[in-house]
């Protein structure tokens, strides 16, 4: 049983050939940068900032940020070299079947399914609690037995219709075509950098300096927990979680990280770009980049508006507006967090259609899934699935619960991927890499230690669900992609 099997990267490039299961080649790289800051911007500086400045950080939430750009930056120029040297859809998961082999590569693609199919489920219930916000300030009221429900108020059979409803459209629009998505993505995009701009440059005439003292509070009590909710961290060597303080500021930005997931699926739409060599690590660094700049001022300007140990932990951007008496700019920011997480939900929703197409067309999955449509030039079927799945997890369950386990599916594919350079490097030193990661291997093993860190200091519970996740994948893999997939086929007609 050959689990390690890997698919040449030639092979890879040529599976792109095939006119049945091709995307079409679109992209430059300014779609790549804004389709970047589509899905990075969203739920994460919307309501993260506030949570954790008031229970974490105080104004240090801005070196948090910080600290998780420079998390994500290093795993994005692992993920740049990769998208620049195998541009085929898939991302992570292409990268490591060329690298690591046919079952890690399995195990990262089952893994990416999850932080893409779930991430755009929480946002989904997100977008639907803003909407509902946003329509209570001018007077309508959603009927809350359809409306959003965290885990602490939820009924099996109830519907969050508003969220249902925003994937239904999202997964019409993405079956037309990736193209025509991105226009609408554009538009989207534009109004939300405007609302982030306008929480910046409105805000810094209400921001008092007196608020900035201490910036960095002293830290108080480790946070009491237990059970399957203590981090894994704290379980096997006792170290309790911290809040204020310089470790604070390092828990803020585990949690935070959240705010900067979805730049690594530019890479899953590699195949579809003009000049992958050149716009990809555009797109990722740039991407990443301009979102690391915002969300520093957010923090500074909202943190400079309100006492960090007044900041509303549900809805800090809108409510700060609201404590200095300005209701009208509140409903703004609410209009723009609709409109910006409507682009978080579409772009994730993307991302995992490429990935679950990259695994269908390797034979993992039942081959004929990935066909696309001739008219659309987009998979529709694996398309219609992802749409099913996201309504269903994003309708009818409490996916508060859910969260944590994005930011654990996402660090794991950072961490193989940035493993995965040096041994590419190695494996075939011969291949062309127009971006090369700078001191390598080092940078690439700093950046998979800082994600593991990040992962131990998530929940038991988080782990264990992981597990049973990651033990389905199992198998399914060794029940159906072990046998069908089309390297062993091939490997076989060769013989
Ligand atoms: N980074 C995305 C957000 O903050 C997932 O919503």
């Amino acid at each position: 049983m050959n689990v390690l099997r890997t698919k040449s990267i030639e092979q890879s490039l040529e599976d792109t050939d095939d006119p049945e299961y091709q995307l079409k080649k679109k992209l430059t790289a300014l779609d790549l940068t804004v389709f970047g800051i589509g899905v990075v911007i969203g739920a994460g500086i919307f309501t993260l900032t506030g949570k954790v400045a008031n229970q974490y950080a105080g104004p240090g939430v801005v070196f948090s940020f910080l600290l998780a750009a420079i998390c994500c930056a290093l795993a994005a120029l692992c993920y740049a070299e990769f998208a620049s040297t195998v541009p085929v859809a898939g991302s992570a998961y292409t990268f490591s079947y060329a690298t690591l082999g046919e079952m890690i590569a399995w195990i990262i693609g089952w893994d990416l399914i999850l932080e893409l199919m779930l991430g755009a489920s929480v946002v989904a219930q997100g977008w639907s609690t803003y909407l509902v916000l946003f329509l209570d300030e001018i007077g309508i009221t959603w009927p809350a037995s359809i409306g959003p429900a965290d885990s602490a108020h939820f009924d099996w059979g109830h519907v969050n219709l508003a969220a249902v409803l925003l994937v239904a459209v999202l997964t019409t629009l993405i079956a037309v075509g990736i193209k025509e998505s991105l226009r609408v993505n554009l538009v989207l995009v534009g109004i939300k950098l405007f609302i982030v701009l306008f929480v910046i440059v409105a805000g810094l005439f209400y921001v008092s300096g007196a608020n900035y003292h201490p910036f960095i509070p002293p830290a108080s009590d480790p946070i009491e927990t237990s059970g399957l909710t203590q981090p894994l961290i704290q379980w096997v060597f006792g170290i309790e979680p911290q809040t204020f303080g310089i470790l604070g500021i390092i828990s803020a930005a585990s949690v935070v990280f959240f705010a900067y997931i979805g730049f690594d699926v530019v890479a899953t739409t590699a195949e579809e770009a003009r000049n992958p060599q050149k716009d990809l690590p555009k797109g990722i660094l740039g991407s990443l980049a301009i979102c690391t700049v915002l969300y520093m001022a957010v923090a500074l300007v909202v943190t400079g508006m309100v006492p960090y140990d007044k900041i509303d932990p549900e809805a800090a951007l809108a409510s700060a507006f609201t404590s200095v008496g300005k209701d009208g700019f509140a409903t703004l920011v609410a209009a723009g967090a609709v409109a910006g997480l409507t682009t978080v939900v579409m772009t994730l929703m993307i991302g995992a259609v490429r990935v679950l197409f990259a695994m269908s067309r390797d034979g993992l999955l039942p081959h004929g899934f990935a066909r696309t449509n001739p008219k659309t030039g987009t998979p529709v079927r694996i398309t219609l699935t992802i749409g099913a799945a996201v309504a269903l997890i994003a309708g009818f369950t409490p996916i508060d619960k859910l969260e944590e386990m994005v930011n654990i599916g996402t660090l794991t594919a950072f961490a193989l991927v940035s493993i995965a350079v040096p041994v590419l490097r190695r494996t075939r030193p011969d291949l062309d890499r127009p971006f090369r990661v700078p001191f390598s291997p080092w940078l690439p093993i700093l950046a998979a230690l800082i994600c593991v860190y990040l992962m131990v200091n998530l929940s038991v519970e988080t782990w264990l669900r992981f597990l049973v996740w990651m033990v389905l994948g199992f198998v399914i893999y060794f029940a159906y992609g072990h046998g069908h997939s089309r390297v062993r086929t091939e490997e076989k007609t060769a013989a």
